[in-house]
């Protein structure tokens, strides 16, 4: 499967308001794609009709060789995990939070897997503390185990590290960077910072006023923008769709 999705003609309106159009946009499999365009371009809409949290009101979404519609089978929609901004944790302990989707997929997680990932995100003298306790960064800490100890095909990240400390900011970049590396996963990264896109990405999409008006690899991206409103973007001013 070279695709991971492939859209085409992709419309989505709520209400009166058509919030995106993607003509055609290809989200390879095995990639890092960042997701970057200014606030209210769509960038959290596309994400959850790739995460089969909304339908589009138009158009082809193909998941693979899957025309994606509220039929999908669960089959294909476990392969897919998202991390969001806030981490949306149960009133439980970190460890039971951490296998909280291992056991929605009815499995029991194995103990030596929770323990690697505790430690893998520092996460281990917090195991059995309340996960309402836990300070910003440590919650997206879990959510990110929560997500990955399922080894998903493809991992949606909708701006996870906003609001975060360096630190925080600094390790989970370095986790999915590693486990997309070991495992191939597909990666959309939806971010508003620039720098990280540039650090994590392999291919930059752009979308301005629900378009994607630029795809590129990462540097001809940054250093060879095709279009003027992607320039502009780079350069910090305020483009509209
Ligand atoms: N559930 C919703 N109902 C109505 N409008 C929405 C809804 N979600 C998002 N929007 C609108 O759709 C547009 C795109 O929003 P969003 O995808 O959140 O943008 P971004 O993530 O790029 O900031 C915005 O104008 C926003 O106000
Ligand atoms: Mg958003």
């Amino acid at each position: 499967m070279n695709a991971s999705y492939h859209l085409e003609e992709i419309t989505h309106w709520y209400g009166e308001r058509q919030v995106l159009s993607v003509a055609q946009l290809q989200i390879r499999s095995g990639e890092i794609l960042a997701l970057v365009g200014p606030s209210g371009a769509g960038k959290s809409t596309l994400l959850r009709l790739l995460n089969f949290l909304e339908w589009p009101t138009g158009g082809r979404l193909y998941f693979g060789d899957h025309l994606v519609t509220p039929a999908l089978s669960l089959e294909q929609k476990r392969r897919v995990v998202g991390v969001f901004q806030r981490p949306g944790l149960l009133h439980r302990s970190v460890v039971a939070n951490i296998g909280y989707g291992v056991q929605l997929r009815g499995r029991v997680p194995d103990p030596s897997l929770l323990q690697q990932w505790l430690d893998r995100l520092g996460l281990g003298p917090l195991a059995q503390q309340a996960a309402a306790k836990l300070s910003a960064g440590e919650g997206q800490r879990v959510a990110l185990a929560r997500a990955l100890i399922i080894q998903p095909d493809v991992l949606l990240l909708d701006e996870p590290t906003a609001n975060l400390d360096p630190y925080n900011v600094g390790l989970i970049e370095q986790i999915v960077r590693e486990e997309q590396a070991q495992r191939k996963m597909t990666v959309v990264w939806v971010t508003h910072d620039l720098f990280q896109a540039r650090r994590v990405a392999h291919r930059v999409a752009l979308m301005v006023g629900g378009q994607i008006v630029e795809v590129g690899e990462r540097e001809a991206f940054f250093n060879r923008p095709q279009s003027e409103v992607a320039a502009a973007f780079l350069r910090g001013e305020l483009v509209y769709g």
